[in-house]
C-alpha cells in the first residue's frame, strides 16, 4: 500500500476512523502518540444510569447536551490491534487510561498520573496514563475544582483538561517541529495544548460532531491570540523592556 506523505495532515483536525487513516502512515512517522481512547466502560450509559431520575442533572449533564452524535463510542474499548497500529506509527506514546490494555502494552516504569486532589468520593481519586518512555513516574496535581475553573465550557464529557496535556507534552521533552499524533482527539484538546507549546498536531476524531466543536474551540482560541493589535504588542513589548531594564 502506497503510505501518505506526514507533512500533508500537519496541523490538521479532521473527521475519520483512526483504524482507516494509520494504515497509510509509515512505520514512526510522527514523534508522540497523545491518546486516550475508548475504554470500554460505557461511560454514556454510566452517566444515564447514575443520573436516572434527576431531571435536573440530566439536563446539566446528558451526553446530548455535548452534542456528539455516536452515544456508544466506549461501550467497546478501543481493539488491541488499532492500540498497536498507533505504536507502530509512533516513537513513543502516552496512552490515557493506559490501565484497560494492561494486556497489551509493555510493562513500563514510567506511568503518568492525574492527581484529582480528591479521596475517597464516588468519581475516582485519579486516572493513569501508560507511557513508552523510560524515565520515573510523574504526578500531575490538579482538582476538579482547579480544572472547572481554568475551562468551564466543556464540549466532550469525557474531555481532558488542556494543562494535563501540556504537562504530557513537557515530559514527553519533544523537540522543536515534533509531530504529535491524537486519533482519538474528541473535543481537540491535545491541537489546543500543541498550539500553546508550538508543536504540530495530526487530530482526528470518528465523530464529526465532535470535529466541527475542537475546530472551532482552536479557533477561538487562536482568534484571541490575533486580537491582540500590533499597537498593543509594542505596548506590552516596551512594558518588557521596562520591567527587565
Ligand atoms: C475519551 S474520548 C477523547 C477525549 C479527548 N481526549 C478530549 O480531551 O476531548 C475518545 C474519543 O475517541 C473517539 N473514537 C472512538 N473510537 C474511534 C475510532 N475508531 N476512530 C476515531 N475516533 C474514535 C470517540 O468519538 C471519542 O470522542
Amino acid at each position: 500500500m502506497i503510505k501518505a506523505d506526514i507533512n500533508r495532515f500537519k496541523n490538521k483536525i479532521f473527521t475519520a476512523p483512526a483504524q482507516l487513516f494509520l494504515r497509510y502512515l509509515k512505520d514512526n512517522c510522527v514523534d508522540l502518540a497523545l491518546i486516550d481512547p475508548a475504554y470500554g466502560i460505557d461511560y454514556c450509559g454510566q452517566l444515564k444510569k447514575k443520573l436516572g431520575g434527576q431531571k435536573l442533572s440530566i439536563t446539566k449533564y446528558h451526553w446530548n447536551n455535548y452534542g456528539a452524535q455516536d452515544q456508544t463510542w466506549d461501550r467497546e474499548r478501543t481493539s488491541p490491534d488499532l492500540i498497536k497500529e498507533v505504536i507502530r506509527v509512533s516513537k513513543n506514546q502516552i496512552i490515557w487510561g493506559g490501565n484497560y490494555f494492561s494486556d497489551i502494552l509493555k510493562p513500563t516504569q514510567c506511568l503518568l498520573i492525574w492527581n484529582k486532589k480528591q479521596r475517597g468520593f464516588s468519581l475516582a481519586d485519579g486516572e493513569v496514563a501508560w507511557t513508552s518512555y523510560d524515565k520515573a513516574l510523574r504526578i500531575f496535581d490538579y482538582s476538579r475544582s482547579e480544572y472547572k475553573a481554568d475551562e468551564p465550557n466543556k464540549i466532550h464529557p469525557t474531555q481532558k483538561p488542556v494543562k494535563l496535556f501540556e504537562w504530557c507534552l513537557d515530559k514527553a521533552k519533544l523537540k522543536p517541529g515534533a509531530i504529535v499524533l491524537d486519533c482519538f482527539c474528541g473535543s481537540g484538546t491535545t491541537a489546543v495544548a500543541c498550539y500553546n507549546k508550538g508543536f504540530n498536531y495530526i487530530c482526528l476524531d470518528q465523530d464529526p460532531v465532535m470535529i466541527d466543536k475542537a475546530r472551532n474551540r482552536l479557533w477561538n482560541i487562536q482568534r484571541q491570540v490575533r486580537l491582540i493589535t500590533p499597537e498593543e504588542l509594542v505596548v506590552q513589548q516596551s512594558f518588557i523592556g521596562g520591567f527587565n531594564g
